[in-house]
């Protein structure tokens, strides 16, 4: 943040009495104030009291266009009728059963009829937990120890992830994660095959894991022709690959970017999307290694071979049928279709704002995804110094002053969001970027 006080930061905190003071009582009561760390926004973050549609609203009666879309998972936007009527009517028969559900089938066929890669499906309760358990699968089939992880991949928040996901990749995400668990991973810039291909030939490695249309919902786009080389890098290696479809899994098309990019891996990290915007996320992929999940029957495989999993909310009643309604109305493609369309427009209109505007960088991404960049778009090996956070906390804050919420990078549309909501979208992105110019934001950029 800039010295001086900044116009823009005094407006927002002047306009959001309420939510200033939810995060001061919040302040007291919860660390940082915040319940994940990408909700980190400074001065104080706005409180949401409820959405409809592409469209929510916070404590102080302000409207937005919503782009975060609960963190990516609501492509149908929010309180979509099918969904909220699935949970209605779960809800009063029990979130809770405490044994199995005819639910939890219907949702494992649907999620196996959709996604290519899903012979078997486990469900989780987040994305995290799922790429726990593919890492401990790949480790479990192949005997070997390590991973292979690219440079500004995210896939969640678990010892086994943590490094490499920011620059400098050589400082992990978090403290407090012990160097022999680092050790475990060994970390590549992206789209670099013979990079793979040398860390292969060690013999140790277990899997290589990835956001399959690049790190960090697509931020560093992955090149063509790489995930096919690396689909045949991995078989003959016999190495697990997975890929971490807890973004583009039933939004780059109703399989996910396996479907859309035609290669399918041996696992599949699902969540999001999968659970209509309630909690819950999966694993799915190839028998062999996910019926090391299974029971036999023989006392020393069930003790001591096979892979362990518990979780007491896994596929819980009102997950799977938010789930189920959910996957259902995006199945024949049509709402990712529509959803895509207007991303593209969305992409181009907002390049075309900043060029305007004079700001340094530029918006771009694919599918239904858009990213602003003040750092221009990443190279092959993705952006490999830190971002401009000042930069992109008081874009925030425009962007809130004039009706649009969004990630601090990127957003997400809905199949929902309609041409008026591009175009006030639009505007309040050029309304905010000007006020940031005027404040000299971009100066000797
Ligand atoms: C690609 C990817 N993997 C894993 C995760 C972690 O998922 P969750 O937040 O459900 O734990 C995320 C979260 O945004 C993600 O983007």
């Amino acid at each position: 943040m800039t010295a001086r006080p900044s116009p823009l930061v005094e407006a927002y905190r002047a306009s959001h009495p309420r939510s200033l003071a939810l995060w001061e009582r919040a302040a007291r009561a919860i660390p940082g104030g915040i319940t994940h760390d990408i909700r980190h926004l400074r001065p104080f973050p706005v409180y949401v009291e409820r959405g409809k549609g592409p469209l929510k609203w916070d404590v102080d009666g302000h409207e937005y266009v919503d782009y975060w879309m609960g963190h990516g998972a609501l492509i149908l936007g929010h309180c979509y009728p099918a969904v909220v009527e699935a949970i209605q009517l779960q809800a009063a028969r029990g979130t809770h059963l405490g044994g199995c559900h005819e639910l939890e089938v219907r949702w494992a066929e649907v999620v196996s009829r959709l996604v290519p890669s899903a012979e078997l499906v486990r469900f989780t309760m987040s994305g995290t937990e799922a790429t726990h358990l593919a890492l401990r699968l790949a480790r479990a089939h192949t005997g070997r120890p390590r991973v292979v992880k690219f440079h500004g991949h995210f896939h969640g928040w678990h010892d086994g992830v943590v490094g490499g996901v920011n620059p400098p990749f050589d400082v992990p995400l978090s403290s407090g994660v012990p160097g022999a668990m680092l050790d475990q991973v060994l970390l590549c810039p992206p789209n670099d095959i013979k990079a793979v291909d040398a860390l292969l030939e060690r013999g140790d490695v277990a899997a290589v894991i990835l956001e399959p249309a690049g790190g960090q919902s697509g931020t560093t786009p992955t090149i063509p022709g790489f995930l096919e080389e690396l689909r045949a890098l991995t078989t003959r290696h016999g190495v697990v690959l997975i890929f971490d479809e807890v973004i583009t899994g039933f939004r780059y098309a109703p399989g996910g970017a396996q479907a859309y990019f035609g290669v399918t891996p041996d696992l599949t990290t699902l969540a999001k999307i999968i659970a209509g915007g309630l909690p819950g996320g999966a694993v799915t992929g190839k028998r062999p290694i996910m019926s090391l999940l299974a029971h036999r029957g023989d006392p020393a495989w069930d003790r001591s071979e096979r892979v362990a999993h518990a979780g007491t909310f896994n596929a819980n009643p009102l997950s799977a049928a938010a789930g189920i309604a959910t996957l259902e109305a995006v199945a024949d493609g049509s709402a990712q279709a529509r959803a895509n369309k207007l991303g593209e427009e969305l992409r181009r209109d907002l390049a075309d704002v900043m060029k305007r505007v004079g700001v340094p960088g530029t918006a771009f991404g694919e599918s239904s995804i858009y990213h602003v960049s003040f750092e221009g778009r990443p190279g092959l090996a993705g952006f490999d110094r830190p971002r401009r956070q000042d930069l992109y906390h008081l874009l925030r804050c425009g962007l809130l002053l004039n009706g649009v919420d969004c990630s601090l990078f990127h957003g997400w549309v809905s199949a929902v969001h309609a041409q008026e909501h591009l175009a006030r979208t639009v505007k309040g992105y050029e309304k905010a970027l000007e006020a940031m110019a005027a404040e000299g934001c971009f100066k000797g950029m």
